[in-house]
């Protein structure tokens, strides 16, 4: 049993990630400050007595380290974040403060208690958009997006602690992540949440752009049980890896789920792409597979089924 101290714990991908690591047997210690988390994410995990919360923001200076140090954990799983590219373009400076300054708090955290290992939640976003797919993770990083350029430099600063001061990193590339949980108020990488809601509302969706961009859609069951693996797998080395499926999907193929199981909700509005949105996004998933023995396994069919509740 390792014992794994969890940022972001209330989100949606920390909250999947904290009931996998509970039900296989591990302690988790959640940390959040409810920016965008729910205490109603966690009513499964507080029903566990391997599992703790801890109300924290990352942002003040050495509180966390203070904790990690008091609780010893085998890894840190960071995923606290603002998560929102159109919020880090309104909001350089706290794109800024919650996702560098944050993670530098985290590298100081493992640095300072002696944490073995941390488990980075990085992001599609730092490749920015390029012509040639799919993306493997030695392709150029050219973030355009705070939001990216934020996730990059938190990679670059935790790999660069890592080996300094000994510990292992795995950063983890997620792409488009969607699930039950995933805040519709998300407003970028929550695509499907948004869609989910609209045809339950019984309103029209809004799509940006043509709707033929194609994004590499990953279930959130998927990426939580890539971060028990990356977390928890002994014997792990450094190293960067995207988690996607990847496959492509258009948001039109998506829309056409969403409308053929709610026929009488009126036909999607096209409003122009938004600044910072990529194309076309597709992962090798390749590195995941050898370097964690993770592969992909909930298809977007099963996934937006589950979402559709049928
Ligand atoms: N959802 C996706 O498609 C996606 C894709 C790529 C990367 N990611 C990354 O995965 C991670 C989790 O994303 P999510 O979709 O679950 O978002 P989320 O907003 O649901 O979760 C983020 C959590 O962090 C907490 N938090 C934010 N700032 C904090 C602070 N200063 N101190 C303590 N807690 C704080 C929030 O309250 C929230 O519970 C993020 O790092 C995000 O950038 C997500």
């Amino acid at each position: 049993m390792a014992h794994i101290l969890v940022t972001g714990a209330a989100g949606f991908i920390g909250s999947h990630s904290t009931d996998q690591l509970l039900r296989a047997g591990h302690r988790v210690t959640g940390v959040d400050n409810f920016r965008t988390g729910h205490a109603a994410n966690l009513t499964a995990a507080r029903t566990s007595a391997a599992f703790a919360l801890h109300e924290l923001d990352l942002t003040t200076p050495g509180a966390l380290a203070k904790l990690a140090t008091q609780l010893r954990p085998d890894a840190i799983l960071h995923l606290a974040a603002l998560v929102s590219v159109p919020e880090s373009m309104r909001q350089p400076d706290l794109n800024f403060s919650l996702n560098l300054q944050a993670t530098h708090e985290v590298a100081e955290a493992a640095r300072l208690a002696g944490v073995p290992r941390v488990v980075f939640a990085s992001s599609a976003a730092v490749y920015g958009n390029h012509p040639h797919l799919p993306l493997r993770e030695d392709a150029p990083t050219r973030p355009v997006s705070p939001y990216g350029a934020a996730k990059l430099a938190g990679e670059v600063l935790l790999l660069g602690h890592a080996a300094a001061f000994g510990f292992t990193v795995r950063c983890q590339r997620y792409y488009n992540v969607f699930g039950p949980r995933q805040d519709p108020a998300s407003s970028y990488s929550g695509a499907i949440s948004i869609f989910a809601r609209s045809y339950r509302e019984g309103k029209a969706v809004t799509v940006f752009g043509d709707g033929r961009q194609t994004r590499d859609f990953i279930s959130v069951h998927d990426v939580a049980r890539a971060n028990v693996l990356a977390t928890t797998r002994p014997g792990l080395t450094s190293g960067i890896a995207n988690i996607c499926t990847g496959r492509g999907t258009s948001l039109l193929d998506v829309l056409d789920v969403f409308a053929r199981a709610n026929p009488n909700v009126p036909h999607p509005q096209h409003a122009p792409a938004r600044p910072g949105d990529v194309q076309h996004s597709i992962g090798a998933p390749d590195a995941a597979e050898k370097e964690l023995g993770f592969v992909a396994e909930v298809s977007v069919a099963q996934g937006l089924r589950e979402l559709i509740g049928r």
